[in-house]
């Protein structure tokens, strides 16, 4: 079942009713200022970091779900409705929501109203803009009422929730004309202030949520919309909220624009203050004057609009499948984007408070972006690597605000470092951007031990190097990817968390076949680079490490038909058929046959045919099986979840485009595209009601075969799994990807393909690349028409050459 359609030429996805399985939301901003916006006008703002900067209030697990964002509330003598549906519900006689990028527009239609309202970030702002049109489509004049609403967080996300006794007393407000500034702590250490206004005279206001609600009134019937008044109230503690009181007449077929904006304000110390006690708004009033017209509004969304078709325009495919190519054109991109910014932070399953960005997880997310946008790039893995230590460990997250490792999780994952190496390596790939080597780079923040940008990646790749145990395979230490993998934890005590109790690593035994994998991998990328810089010594050291690592994973990894997990604690087994539970897992198959260890012997065949049968199912590829019945100690939080779920036998869609990648290199393009298919969102449109979450994005996890509900999604938006499957699309699948010396064009597709074109922007030359799929003609790449040796097409000087490419 379907709740919407997409519209490719919009680049937008369209839902055509708000009772959608699940809020479908959309992303607002692209630099300082974001917004999380669901189809219904849900969600909330903050300025760069949800937790320390939370600019509007949000609820989190609420009931009803999805309760809290910005309303608007129309009062039309008859019934009290609002354009989004919620929260009033008030029945529709039509709703539309479309989300498009870093735009949404949401449109309600009730008794000759029409009310529309486009809500974006404008590039470069420190404020949403939210243009609500009004059109009277009936034959008789409308007196309307409108309020708008939303309210005040008190900046920390975390003690808003919380300290009640403090919070209840220190709500301050101040409203100047037809706008409302709220200033909470202000006066104090603050030195920023948010304001919500309106681009016409007010007819009243309030800015108390009792008065404006009533104390026992929830969202959907407010007690001053009810009663068409505004309450004109000012906050003094208790709850600051902004509400304006709009009254529109509207002739027969007749259209209003109203612009609000919701923006925030930075002030330095000796500029807070206009006079005693009321707070300079010269900010805030220079970006209200740059919006304070629908027409500037519209300049300024086409500017959005252009923007992003040049972001998109780097990479494109027409390859017949028309949901292959909105996902590579469009959303998958789009969500790379989005999980650039947010990294794991902030989404409608992740709160804004627990996680900043991660150190692994950034580094992963860059491959999906830096194509697009690599001066951030080149910025995000140097803000990264400055939080790595001198012995190449780091913390495993940081904060956006401050850029600061967060020392409540610590370090000690044992994969982190690894990561960083695919960043760097990605970014010169699609640049040739080297001097990113020679950047001084601190450790742990500090400027005065830094060292450049390669030391850190040699010191990267030996702090596997100088980690290694018993087997001569790496340590896993607090954990690697799989962050519930917890082999070094054995926490008995329900208060604890997994991840940040105390891990026993002393005299541990506890090693990662997935690290081993991913340091065949990475590590050659690393002897690759040195090679390349003519560091041949470094390259020739470098190769024995990974060479005698290969060894250890033939030896010591493998279980006759698959790859081990890991060894735990006390040195036994993790992922054989030696155990009872948990006898076969995911990671270590993907990132062994990715390294392509043990190929000429078989093993990589026999690894992903073990993979289809022990682990494939009609939704996806799930992480291990069986899964844990019960709780293991010495395997920590994997074995808290129910069967089929997260980390336990759900299908963790990051890690499918791992095997993916296996499979491509191993040559089985109809495996390759078959799993591609499984977990592709856009390909899952039609089991909405099943699936639950957005059609448009993936998803964190999907029920596996052994859940409750095999197919339901959870989790979507801010996952590793965007940016691996765009890599594996674009780069193996499609074959497409970026060299230090060219762009190689090497494609694993499916035989019953004819072909397909991309259009791919590298490092100035728009490359126009058609590939056929012919058995009965001369199988080669021709650049201009000239034939070229191997699949690297060297770099060249026009602005445009057309490729073809027959496979
Ligand atoms: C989740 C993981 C996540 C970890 C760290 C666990 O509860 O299952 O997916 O990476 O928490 O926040
Ligand atoms: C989500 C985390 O963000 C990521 O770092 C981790 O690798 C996966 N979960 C798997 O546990």
């Amino acid at each position: 079942m379907k709740f919407g359609y997409f519209d490719d030429v919009a680049k937008e996805y369209v839902i055509t009713t708000p009772e959608t399985p699940w809020p479908w939301i959309n992303y607002l901003g692209n630099e300082d200022f974001f917004s999380l916006i669901s189809n219904t006008a849900g969600g909330y703002s903050f300025y760069k970091d949800a937790k320390f900067r939370r600019i509007t209030r949000y609820r989190y697990n609420n009931v009803p779900m999805d309760n809290g964002g910005r309303y608007f509330y129309i009062n039309d003598g008859n019934s009290v409705w609002s354009p989004g549906w919620k929260p009033c519900k008030t029945p529709l006689d039509n709703y539309e929501c479309r989300h498009g990028m870093n735009y949404t527009k949401i449109k309600g239609e009730k008794d000759g109203i029409s009310a529309e309202v486009l809500f974006f970030v404008p590039l470069k702002t420190w404020a949403e803009v939210q243009k609500v049109t009004l059109t009277n489509t009936s034959n008789e004049t409308k007196k309307l009422k409108l309020f708008s609403f939303m309210e005040w967080a008190l900046w920390n996300a975390a003690t808003d929730m919380e300290n009640f006794q403090r919070n209840f007393s220190t709500g301050e407000v101040e409203i100047e004309g037809s706008t409302i500034y709220h200033k909470t702590e202000y006066k104090e250490r603050r030195d920023h202030y948010a304001y919500y206004s309106v681009n016409t005279e007010i007819d009243g206001y309030d800015t108390d949520r009792e008065t404006f609600f009533g104390l026992y009134n929830g969202f959907h019937e407010p007690q001053k919309v009810l009663e068409g008044k505004p309450g004109m109230s000012v906050a003094h503690g208790w709850s600051p909220v902004a509400s304006h009181y709009i009254e529109v007449e509207l002739k027969p077929g007749e259209s209003k624009d109203f612009v609000f904006v919701l923006g925030y304000v930075e002030n330095a110390q000796e500029e807070k203050w206009e006079s005693k006690g009321i707070i300079n708004k010269t900010k805030a009033k220079a970006t209200l004057a740059k919006f304070d017209t629908a027409e500037k509004v519209d300049a300024a969304f086409d500017e959005l609009k252009t923007y992003w078709e040049e972001l998109l325009d780097v990479y494109t495919v027409d390859s017949g499948d028309e949901k292959l190519d909105r996902m590579v054109n469009i959303w998958n991109q789009y969500q790379c984007m989005i999980t650039f910014n947010f990294s794991r932070s902030a989404s409608y399953f992740e709160s804004g408070i627990g996680r900043g960005m991660g150190f692994r997880d950034s580094n992963q997310d860059l491959i999906g972006f830096v194509h697009q946008i690599p001066e951030r790039a080149r910025e995000r893995i140097i803000d990264i690597a400055s939080t790595q230590f001198p012995d190449g460990g780091c913390y495993h997250q940081y904060q956006p605000l401050t850029k600061r490792g967060n020392n409540d999780i610590g370090g000690g994952f044992n994969d982190d470092p690894m990561w960083l190496i695919l960043g760097v390596v990605s970014y010169i790939k699609e640049t040739g951007d080297f001097s990113i080597l020679d950047e001084m780079v601190p450790f742990d923040n500090d400027m005065s031990v830094a060292k450049t940008m390669f030391d850190h990646l040699t010191i990267s790749f030996d702090h596997v190097v100088n980690n290694l145990g018993p087997h001569g395979l790496p340590l896993i230490g607090r954990a690697d990817w799989n962050d519930c993998l917890n082999l070094n934890c054995f926490s008995n005590d329900p208060n604890e968390s997994f991840q940040t109790t105390e891990n026993k690593t002393e005299g541990s035994k506890a090693e990662s076949l997935m690290i081993a994998g991913l340091f065949v991998v990475y590590g050659r990328d690393y002897i690759e680079l040195c090679n390349v810089l003519g560091k041949t010594e470094e390259a020739a050291r470098a190769q024995k490490h990974v060479d005698a690592m290969i060894e250890a994973v033939k030896q010591h990894g493998w279980d006759g038909d698959w790859y081990l997990r890991a060894y735990d604690y006390y040195g036994k087994k993790v992922g054989s058929k030696e155990n009872k539970e948990g006898q076969i897992f995911i990671e270590s198959q993907g990132w062994c046959t990715m390294a392509e260890i043990g190929k000429e012997e078989g093993m990589c065949t026999k690894a992903l045919d073990s993979v289809k049968e022990r682990l494939d199912c009609e939704y996806g590829i799930v992480l291990n099986n069986p899964p844990f019945s019960e709780y293991v100690v010495e395997y920590g939080e994997i074995s808290s979840y129910p069967a089929g779920y997260k980390e336990n036998a759900g299908i963790f869609c990051h890690n499918n485009p791992w095997v993916i990648i296996g499979e491509v290199l191993n040559g089985n393009a109809e495996r390759a595209w078959d799993y591609f298919k499984k977990i592709c969102p856009a390909y899952l449109e039609d089991i909405s009601d099943l699936h639950k979450t957005e059609p448009y994005v993936y998803s964190q996890m999907i029920a596996g075969k052994d859940a409750f509900k095999p197919g339901e999604a959870k989790n979507s938006w801010l996952t590793g799994t965007a940016a691996w499957n765009f890599y594996t699309i674009s780069q193996y699948i499609l074959g497409v990807r970026p060299d230090y010396n060219g762009l190689i064009v090497d494609p694993c597709i499916p035989s019953d393909w004819k072909g397909f074109t991309v259009n791919r922007k590298f490092r100035g030359t728009l490359y126009n690349i058609e590939v056929v799929n012919n058995d009965s003609v001369e199988k080669g790449i021709w650049v201009d028409g000239n034939k070229i040796e191997g699949n690297v097409i060297p770099m060249q000087k026009s602005s445009a050459v057309s490729v073809k490419v027959v496979i």
